[in-house]
């Protein structure tokens, strides 16, 4: 088994987790609905959701909501994040959330599921961001 690879009940609990979030999503805009739930290695679930700006460029992903409260409570140490949306197709994480959950996470689990279909997509982190930039080329 994978590292990043969750047991079935893991899985289950950050997906419950990640659309409890999606419930509280502030996507006055777009009206797309994101949660997300970040599972750290000592057990702790953060969740977050996606908080939307008239400016749009201000729009803050549920993904990294989630990562940056965890990080601002102290988490260093992740196992995965899922990524919850009622869109007919599978969410994933954006460009820019790979490279930051890469950042402070590594190789995590990515787990992807939507509120009105039953399939899930798993991954790791770097199936998604294949060859990432990070800090050991900052030579
Ligand atoms: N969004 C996320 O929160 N996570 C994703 O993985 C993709 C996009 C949000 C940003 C914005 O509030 C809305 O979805 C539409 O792009």
């Amino acid at each position: 088994m994978d590292a990043w690879m969750l047991t079935d009940a893991e899985t289950d609990a950050l997906v419950e987790a990640a659309a409890a979030a999606r419930e509280r999503a502030v996507a006055t805009y777009s009206q797309f609905r994101v949660g997300a739930a970040l599972l750290a290695s000592d057990g702790t679930v953060v969740s977050g959701c996606n908080i939307e700006a008239a400016n749009y460029s201000l729009t803050t992903c549920a993904e990294r909501v989630a990562l940056l409260k965890a990080l601002s409570d102290g988490l260093r140490d992740f196992r995965a994040i899922a990524v919850v949306t009622d869109a007919p197709n599978l969410t994933p994480p954006c460009g820019s959330c790979r490279q930051l959950l890469w950042e402070y996470c590594g190789d995590i689990g990515v787990v992807l599921a939507c509120m009105s279909h039953p399939g899930r997509r798993e991954f790791s982190l770097t199936a998604l961001l294949p060859e990432p930039f990070g800090r050991q080329f900052l030579v």
